[in-house]
Parts: C-alpha cells; sequence; structure tokens
C-alpha cells in the first residue's frame, strides 16, 4: 500500500472515529448482570451509559439464581460484569472458577472489608456495599392482633407468628443464605436447624428475591418480613408504617458484590464499568434509588437513612467459611431436605 493511500485510509478512520463517537454502539457494549433491586440497577446502568457512550444490557436476578446462570454459561459466556447481590455467591463463582481476576486501581479507595474481600479470592470479587441483616414488622397489624412486638430471632418461631413471617428461599436468594449462614454462625448448626424447622411453621411463603418481603410487611400482606434491614428502610421512607429489629441474639450482614465473568466478552468495558462502579461518585446513585446500604468507596456519603452497624448487634460472619462453594451448597442442600421439604 502507497504512503498516500495509508494516510487516506488513516484520515477516513479518523473521521468516521469521531462521528461514531458520538453514538453509544461506537464505544461497544457491555452485559451486567444486577442482582440489587430493579430500582438502583436501571439508574446505576443509565449512568454508566452517559458517562461512556457503552450500552448497557442489563439483566436482574436474585445473587442465587445469577449464580447458577453463570455457571450454566460458563462454556459460552453472556454477561461481562455480575453487579450486586451478597457475597457468599460471588465467593463461591470465584472459586468454581467462574470469575475473572482484576486488581481495579480503585481499590485504594475502599473500605477495608470491601478489599477483604477482593483478598479472600484471589481479587475475582469485591465489595461494593455492606448491609446488616434483620426483620421488620407492620406496626399497626401487630396492635390490631395484640401480638407483643419481637425483639428477638426466637420470637418468630412463637406460636403467635403462625403463617405471618416471610423469607426468601436460600436457593435463589443471597439474603435468604445469609439468614441460615447467620443462624448456623450464633446457634451451631443442629440448634439452627431445629429453630429453622419451627420457623418453617410461621413462613407463608419462601419468596424468590430476598427483599419482596419487606414489600409485603409493608402493605400488610405479612406481618414480619426478613430481610436486610435497608430494605426495610426503603419500605418506611415511602410511608410504610414498619418497624425494624436487630435481632436480640445478634445477626449478620451482607458485603454486596461485583465480580468480571471469566471470558467476558467485552472485557474493556468490563473493567471500565467495575473502575466507575467503585467511584464515590457511582456509589452515590445508591441514596438516590433508595438503597440504603453502606457504600464501599471511602469517600462516597453515606445516606442518612442507612442502618449503621453500631446500632446492630453484628455477628462477625465468617466470610471465608461460609461463602465456600461446599459449605453453601451442603447448607442449602440440608435446608432443602430438613426444611423446605417438611410439611407446616
Ligand atoms: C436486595 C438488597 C441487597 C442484596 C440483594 C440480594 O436487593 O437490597 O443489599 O444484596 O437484595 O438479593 P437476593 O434476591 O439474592 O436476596
Amino acid at each position: 500500500m502507497s504512503a498516500t493511500r495509508r494516510l487516506f485510509g488513516a484520515a477516513i478512520a479518523g473521521a468516521f472515529g469521531l462521528l461514531a463517537a458520538g453514538t453509544a454502539s461506537a464505544q461497544g457494549s457491555l452485559t451486567v448482570y444486577c442482582s440489587v433491586q430493579e430500582e438502583w440497577c436501571r439508574p446505576m446502568m443509565a449512568a454508566f451509559e452517559r458517562a461512556t457512550g457503552i450500552s448497557v444490557a442489563m439483566t436482574r436476578r436474585s445473587s442465587g439464581e445469577t449464580l447458577t446462570q453463570i455457571r450454566a454459561e460458563a462454556q459460552n459466556p453472556r454477561g461481562d460484569v455480575w453487579w450486586g447481590g451478597t457475597g457468599d455467591p460471588h465467593m463461591q463463582a470465584a472459586q468454581e472458577n467462574l470469575t475473572q481476576e482484576y486488581r481495579s486501581p480503585m481499590l485504594a479507595q475502599l473500605q477495608p472489608w470491601a478489599v477483604r474481600q477482593a483478598e479472600q479470592t484471589g481479587f475475582r470479587t469485591v465489595g461494593i456495599y455492606a448491609g446488616a441483616l434483620g426483620y421488620s414488622y407492620n406496626a399497626p397489624e401487630l396492635q390490631r392482633r395484640r401480638i407483643t412486638a419481637p425483639r428477638c430471632w426466637a420470637d418468630l418461631a412463637k406460636p403467635e407468628f403462625r403463617g405471618e413471617v416471610q423469607v426468601a428461599d436460600p436457593n435463589t436468594s443471597g439474603t435468604a443464605y445469609t439468614m441460615l449462614a447467620t443462624l448456623v454462625q450464633i446457634m451451631g448448626e443442629d440448634p439452627a436447624f431445629t429453630y429453622l424447622r419451627a420457623l418453617h411453621r410461621n413462613v407463608n411463603q419462601y419468596t424468590r428475591s430476598g427483599a419482596a418481603p419487606a414489600r409485603a410487611a409493608a402493605t400488610g400482606e405479612t406481618l414480619v418480613g426478613i430481610t436486610f434491614l435497608h430494605d426495610a428502610v426503603a419500605q418506611k421512607v415511602s410511608g410504610a408504617p414498619l418497624e425494624l429489629v436487630g435481632p436480640c441474639e445478634g445477626t449478620g450482614y451482607e458485603i454486596g458484590s461485583m465480580s468480571i465473568v471469566r471470558g467476558a466478552r467485552n472485557m474493556d468495558n468490563a473493567r471500565r464499568f467495575y473502575d466507575w462502579a467503585l467511584s464515590a461518585e457511582a456509589q452515590a446513585i445508591g441514596a438516590e434509588a433508595k438503597a440504603y446500604q453502606l457504600p464501599s468507596n471511602r469517600s462516597a456519603p453515606i445516606p442518612p437513612q442507612a442502618p449503621r452497624f453500631e446500632n446492630v448487634p453484628l455477628i462477625d460472619y465468617d466470610f471465608a467459611r461460609w461463602g465456600n462453594a461446599q459449605e453453601r451448597t451442603r447448607l442449602i442442600d440440608r435446608w432443602q431436605r430438613e426444611v423446605r421439604a417438611g410439611a407446616r
């Protein structure tokens, strides 16, 4: 090729590049599996598209469901980034080699608990937010039925709560798995399963998604909803008559996480999203979307409504142990056999 033709070609390519830069597709695309609330997924993806011109295809699914999907697609990955959801299934994905190591330059800006999540998995996942588990009850409904206000996990297994408690299914929901692992850590495994069988009699529904029981408690469809406390706050700020409980025996918490899918088709854009999602600016979108978790970027504003860890009796949740693939699978199988399959 002559020098002239090469120059000409470069000029054309340059002009095309300039023209195309204005359109989203020129920057390529990104597929994100989102495991927080839809209300937060949507503005987050829109903000990333605005900031970068990269067009995002987003699917919202619960944490356990997303792990199942990424595993099923391992030979032919369709997703690029898994953003949000509880940390344990992200850790399991890391251990199963379903996700990709990435040391983001943004790690330096994060809280120690978010960095520890990365270090414990060989940098295959990272903490993006944290939130404590608990439950909420519909105060006027409780009063109407003249039931004493519950304060502890043990209270929810009492006969007066028969058919009045809602919680998610740990097969699909990371929230429900956090509860399972929390109770095992507080009570010891066999007593925890005895408790869960007693609780089972009081459960009116096991939902797919973790936050759904807070919505049901808000409308009075259930008296009590077991969720992360920030999910109950989201209902409360919208006017729902909910009271929040950090159970007296102690409670666990999540380190909501983010991972890049191994073999992602849009690897450069995946890293760009990852870095951006760890910025203070991107993490501030949560509060605007009524997501009241504690952000992992040290400079991100903490929403005033966020339940503060100082006010909840937190246990020292062992993420390495309960995010371990064998342990997580074993506990969920045992729950399925000994709790879910039981009569109510
Ligand atoms: C809600 C919470 C998140 C949590 C997620 C887990 O969206 O706000 O903090 O990570 O639930 O969802 P899952 O449906 O898997 O329990």
